[in-house]
């Protein structure tokens, strides 16, 4: 069996097999996911969204997620490389830190010309 995993805001989808995670489905898609720690829940740098919807398509958080994230399991943070997918799902990637600062001074840029 197959399941489908589509990321967001990339827009890129793959097929995968139950029991692959987050992670790895994110590679097979091409989409770049950055770790620090080789994916044993240290850096907290693979922080994913998963929407109310398509929560379910993703195993109970593990007992390391649940100890680093804490109250953000609730709010569908997971863990890429401790989510494992047991249904179809889409996933979304928070914009990088670096490019939403350029992103907002870019746009009071903008707002400030209109004046
Ligand atoms: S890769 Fe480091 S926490 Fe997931």
């Amino acid at each position: 069996m197959e399941l489908k995993v589509r990321f967001m805001p990339q827009d890129k989808a793959v097929k995968v097999r139950p029991g692959t995670t987050v992670l790895r489905a994110a590679r097979d898609a091409r989409v770049h996911i950055a770790t620090r720690c080789g994916g044993n829940a240290g850096c907290l740098m693979c922080k994913v969204e998963v929407e109310a919807e398509h929560r379910g398509a993703l195993a109970s958080p593990t007992t390391a997620e649940q100890r680093k994230l804490g109250p953000l399991l609730d709010q569908g943070i997971r863990l890429a490389c401790q989510a494992v997918i047991r249904g179809s799902a889409e996933v979304r990637l928070p914009e990088d830190p670096l490019k939403a600062a350029i992103r907002k001074q870019l746009e009071r840029q903008q707002e400030d010309d209109l004046w």
